[in-house]
């Protein structure tokens, strides 16, 4: 029964949704498939813009996107005649921080800004990428400029941990440690108190007096943000989880990609995500069948006996690859299951983008 949703358009879904976010295991094709999406939908003549993360570098110069990673939409030329427009980014992590901190932190944002512990963990810190993705997709989302906003998510160990950024950073918020260095009033004077102590009189002169200074000015002035960010993290959770918002998820054929997906498939159901389709990419096209049965084909010699061995080998191959996606495809429930053949080309240019799209859409 499932496999009759195979090849089920996802041109409802790019027409209806506002946010759309690719996910899925390393390499399976989330950036391509999160911009062959945008392209269509934009082709379609919705103001489409796909953020990116990390694109191939053939693929971003296409884009137009690999200008030092300005972190603001690039309207990319030529793609899109209609009504409709195409823009593409490069996430930059560290500059949506910065942005961040200059919405939120009012007149500290210079100092925070201006900070070398700041510095030094903008962008780096764990779970940062995910997060800033999120956060750049609420930006792009609530600036009025665009009527789809794409957005690839980075290739996570575990690919959960873009859906569980935000909650991740209300957690960092509670914890014991950054809540003694940030609650300003007693514990906060015994850490500045603590600044003259003997043991860190002793860091001072090892690492330099700025970086102890600059430590506890850091965690001082981001405490005044705290409120800000639990009040952007449940935004963006609610946004993760809006209506008109859906989660594409990518796979290859492959058993251990496959794996992952599934895994990611129930944790978008259980975190109460909507899943709006499943994209399964690079797989074999199933040859056409021989019509001959085996003993005939056997009895083949020479070189047209090579061909048909091959061609076993390619249908087994294909089959091999539907048998084990079955279990995904009972996991994706409603949502509709596009499958994507493994072209003979990679996709780094428009016009191969506009071909993939067409596989997703017709
Ligand atoms: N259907 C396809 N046929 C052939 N090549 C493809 C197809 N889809 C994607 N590719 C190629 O596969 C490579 C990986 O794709 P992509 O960068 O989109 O994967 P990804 O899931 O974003 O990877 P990562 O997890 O590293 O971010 C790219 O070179 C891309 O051009
Ligand atoms: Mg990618």
């Amino acid at each position: 029964m499932t496999t009759r949703r195979i090849g089920s358009p996802l041109a409802h879904l790019l027409d209806s949704a506002d946010l759309l976010v690719t996910c899925g295991p390393g390499g399976v094709g989330k950036t391509t498939t999160a911009a062959a999406l945008g392209l269509a939908a934009a082709r379609a003549g919705r103001r489409v813009v796909v953020v990116t993360i990390d694109p191939a570098k053939r693929l971003a110069d296409a884009l137009g996107i690999d200008a030092a990673g300005s972190n603001q939409p690039h309207l990319v030329a030529g793609a899109v005649t209609g009504p409709g427009s195409f823009s593409a980014l490069m996430l930059d992590a560290e500059k949506t921080f910065d942005q961040l901190i200059r919405d939120r932190a009012g007149d500290a944002a210079q100092t925070i800004l201006d900070n070398s512990v700041y510095r030094s963990i903008a962008g780096s810190l764990a779970g940062a990428q995910e997060y800033m993705a999120i956060e750049r997709l609420h930006q792009l989302h609530h600036s009025g400029d665009y009527d789809l906003v794409v957005i690839d998510t980075p290739p996570s160990r575990h690919a959960i941990d873009v859906l569980e950024a935000p909650d991740r950073l209300v957690s960092f918020l509670s914890n014991p440690v950054y809540r003694a260095l940030t609650i300003p009033s007693r514990s906060f004077a015994k850490v500045t108190n603590a600044a003259s102590s003997a043991f860190l009189w002793t860091v001072k002169r090892l690492a330099g007096p700025k970086i102890v200074e600059d430590t506890i000015e850091f965690f001082r002035s981001i405490s005044g943000l705290e409120a800000g960010l639990r009040t952007r993290a449940a935004e963006m959770s609610a946004l993760l989880r809006a209506d008109h918002t859906a989660f594409v998820l990518v796979s290859s054929p492959r058993a251990e990609a496959i794996d992952e997906a599934s895994y990611l498939a129930t944790a978008l159901h259980d975190g109460g995500f909507r899943l709006g389709g499943v994209v399964v990419n690079l797989v074999h096209p199933l040859p056409p069948a021989l019509h001959l049965d085996d003993d005939t084909l056997d009895g083949i010699t020479g070189p047209l006996a090579e061909q048909i061995a091959y061609h076993r080998e390619l249908t087994a191959l294909a089959e091999g690859e539907r048998a084990e996606l079955e279990s995904l495809i009972a996991l994706a429930g409603d949502a509709p299951v596009c499958e994507v053949p493994l072209l003979d080309h990679d996709v780094h240019d428009v016009d191969a983008l506009i071909e993939l799209g067409g596989v997703l859409v017709d």
